[in-house]
């Protein structure tokens, strides 16, 4: 390597060889891998600019390097100046250059304003580049890598406006954001080379040196960069046309010199050995031997590898689940599972429980309601996504009526059509038929009715626990959503029937029937090599984490009364710090939380709810509009964890309104490595804003002296106000077992397939 300044190489007139920005893929350790066979330029996977600077876990998990991976390009995905800056100026001592991602054309970063989104606003495009290129001096580099526009005049103005914000050079993935595997349109890159001053880069398509080198001569770019092809061949720039076993060996090596997870080191072996089967294709026995080598080679490792770095645990009677469904009501339970049975994945078990909830607790959660639901699938280690139907529920109109706009549904059917499997209808359909037959009365819900006899009028009458209960009106409203999808709630007519009455109707009307939930990233932290994903609106479950994570606490004294007199003052401490910001108590909503897996390792957890039992108490199509009363719904925190020290290792899914019941679930789930019913029923504290609620009744009592010592650190207020008992459902995974466990406090019990 005789330079690491970018742009002098981009003027040799060879073929500069790059290895692409890939999620996930493009680390350290591969990147150390590819500059062994001939690149000469590598991307970092694309890192989130704003997580970037905020947090040093992100950091830390995102970005490591070592003086020999040069020259290097960190690529963030940003929508802020300041953002940009301020991550690229972190890097900057570090890297050779920076990259600004306009091409991802995923639907969270669209959503996002990231990646593809950017295509369309070349302004700020422009000011995010310039303002780096002013910041950090050359020979630093700052770049854009772009997709191309539909228009192709479209797409060389946005690379002369580069241009103007002095960009360095540019890479040109030659697809649209709507294209997937078609091929590369050629012509187009051509027109570019032929409008752009600026060096470029060529994307797409290079699977083989061959292919690589006649892309730089059609195209007459700077640059070839490569994704998919080096991935399966990283000796691909080398001109080797199949993996080399020697390259094979590199790997091994080189992950056990640079510390590395479990998953990114079978990834990638995964690729890469596909790739070298399919070359000895075609070759007889020689290809059955190979395989049978080669199978054995990997099968061999990852059993090792699975031992050495998976925690031994006894498998639990549960082995074998297909999935489960975990919630507050056992029929919601059994109507998830009996989706899963239909070839239903865990999305669409998850919607059609929540819409049960709905029905048989509305004094929990109601289609008035909102909520936030957050999925991830394990298998495929995609970033955890959250949708969030609460946030702008209590906005506009609404808000001048007093009235939460009626979000649930709008929540529920867009992770079912995005994420699910089944048609919406076969989702609803079992709802509509229990609500029909007539559903067992909870005795929660009747103590809830009892409470406010006002309510009895809904249910002619008071309600006893263990009556069936047929709901009419609210038959007719789920028979017409099954058949027409939420645009009846929306924009049809539901939605006249529900606003009949109200002031400034033909507004609300409007602003409902626009309404859309938003989509973002989850957020992660780390406790005990755990990653557990929050929503981004739960700012606060990360310093609770990081709090617990710095506890001088390991695995074997965990569950000391020391050690847990230790967790209680710490979630104290970082509770009245939080307290002392906000000089005001937290109002805690009502909800209800639905968990599910299925067998493909999708997990699913949603938490909708309320801001008071049955809203607003004001019914309409048979179901309760809610009241605003200042609440958001904002504490509502749905949580997803993983292991990340072996793919065996302790996953799942739970969530509560309180930050602090979910650090107490996770400490005792991950840290004391209890079973998910342990630490689920296990005793709790809340923080309320003049001390602590211990709990204390027959089921949920703690030990004498560990009770005794939390009462001697602050006056608490020992009571058992049900209200505080907050039910947190959970379902968990370890190897192939899964365990679940809806919470005694909220009666629910959870359903297996
Ligand atoms: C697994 C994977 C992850 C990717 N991650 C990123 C990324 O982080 N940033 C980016 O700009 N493009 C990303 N891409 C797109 C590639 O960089 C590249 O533009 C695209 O795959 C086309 O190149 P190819 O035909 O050589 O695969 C990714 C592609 C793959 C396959």
């Amino acid at each position: 390597m005789t330079t690491t300044d970018v742009v002098e190489m981009l003027k040799e007139p060879r073929m500069i060889k790059i290895c692409a920005p890939m999620v996930r893929y493009s680390k350290l350790q591969f990147r150390t891998l590819v500059r062994r066979y001939g690149c000469d330029i590598c991307f970092t996977p694309m890192i989130l600019a704003d997580s970037f600077v905020q947090s040093s876990k992100a950091r830390d998990n995102e970005f490591t390097t070592h003086e020999k991976d040069q020259p290097l390009i960190v690529q963030f995905a940003a929508k802020t100046v300041n953002d940009f800056v301020d991550a690229s100026e972190m890097v900057a001592p570090y890297c050779n250059g920076v990259d600004l991602n306009c091409g991802c054309p995923q639907r969270w970063a669209m959503q996002e304003g990231y990646g593809a989104d950017l295509l369309r606003k070349p302004e700020l495009v422009k000011d995010l580049v310039s303002q780096v290129r002013n910041r950090i001096p050359r020979p630093f580099t700052v770049s854009a890598k772009i997709r191309l526009l539909k228009d192709i005049r479209q797409t060389i103005a946005l690379c002369q406006t580069l241009e103007k914000a002095d960009a360095s050079f540019l890479t040109i993935h030659a697809r649209t954001p709507e294209m997937r595997n078609e091929p590369i349109d050629l012509d187009k890159l051509k027109l570019l080379r032929d409008h752009v001053r600026l060096p470029l880069v060529a994307n797409g398509d290079a699977k083989s040196l061959e292919s690589a080198e006649s892309l730089f001569k059609e195209s007459g770019c700077e640059g070839v960069m490569s994704a998919r092809g080096i991935l399966t061949n990283p000796a691909l720039f080398s001109g080797l046309s199949a993996t080399p076993l020697a390259c094979v060996q590199d790997w091994l090596d080189i992950t056990s010199t640079v510390p590395t997870e479990f998953q990114c080191f079978h990834h990638h072996l995964v690729f890469i050995y596909g790739y070298r089967l399919c070359a000895y294709c075609g070759n007889g026995l020689k290809f059955i031997i190979f395989c049978f080598i080669a199978l054995t080679f990997a099968i061999t490792t990852m059993l090792v590898l699975q031992i050495l770095y998976t925690e031994s645990i006894p498998q639990s009677s549960l082995h074998g689940a297909h999935g489960a469904v975990a919630t507050d009501y056992s029929n919601c339970s059994q109507i998830g599972t009996k989706i899963l049975a239909r070839s239903g994945n865990a999305v669409d078990a998850a919607v059609a429980a929540t819409i049960c909830m709905a029905v048989v607790a509305p004094h929990k959660t109601g289609l008035g309601g909102g909520g936030y639901i957050m999925i991830y699938n394990y298998k495929n280690y995609t970033h955890p996504i959250v949708i969030d139907f609460a946030s702008n529920t209590t906005t506009g109109f609404f808000a001048e009526a007093g009235i939460r706009l009626p979000a649930l549904l709008k929540g529920l059917e867009f992770a079912q059509r995005s994420y699910g499997s089944l048609a919406w209808r076969d989702v609803v359909e079992p709802v509509v038929e229990l609500t029909r037959e007539g559903f067992v009365i909870s005795k929660d819900l009747a103590d809830e009715v009892a409470k406010n006899t006002d309510y009895e009028i809904f249910y002619a009458g008071p309600l006893s626990p263990g009556d069936r209960l047929q709901l009419h009106e609210l038959t007719r409203t789920l028979d017409i959503i099954a058949h027409y999808g939420a645009t009846a709630l929306y924009n049809g007519t539901l939605s006249h029937e529900i606003l009949q009455n109200t002031t400034l109707r033909e507004r609300l009307l409007q602003q409902l029937a626009s309404y859309e939930p938003t989509v973002t990233m989850a957020r992660s932290t780390t406790l005990h090599r755990h990653t557990i994903y929050y929503p981004s609106h739960a700012s606060f479950m990360q310093e609770v984490i990081e709090a617990l994570e710095n506890l001088p606490i390991l695995a074997g004294n965990a569950s000391t009364i020391e050690s847990q007199v230790l967790v209680a003052q710490t979630l104290m401490n970082v509770f009245l710090q939080f307290f002392q910001n906000l000089q005001h108590d937290v109002k805690k909503e009502t909800y209800t939380g639905v968990m599910a897996m299925d067998w493909q390792d999708t997990y699913v957890t949603i938490l909708s709810g309320l801001s008071s039992p049955f809203g607003s108490g004001n019914r309409m199509a048979g179901f309760f509009l809610d009241n605003i009363d200042d609440n958001d719904l904002s504490t509502f925190i749905p949580i997803i964890f993983h292991y990340d020290g072996g793919i065996c290792g302790l996953r799942g899914v739970l969530g509560s309104n309180d930050v602090f019941l979910n650090g107490q679930i996770l400490y005792n789930l991950i840290v004391r490595a209890l079973n998910v019913s342990a630490a689920i029923e296990y005793p709790r504290y809340y923080f309320v804003s003049d001390g602590m609620v211990i709990e204390d009744n027959q089921r949920h009592s703690m030990e004498a002296a560990l009770q005794a010592r939390l009462y001697s650190m602050i006056s608490p207020l020992s009571h058992d106000d049900s209200s505080s008992m907050r039910s947190v459902n959970a379902i968990v995974k370890r190897k192939d077992s899964l365990s679940s466990h809806s919470d005694s406090r909220g009666n629910g019990i959870a359903s297996r397939f």
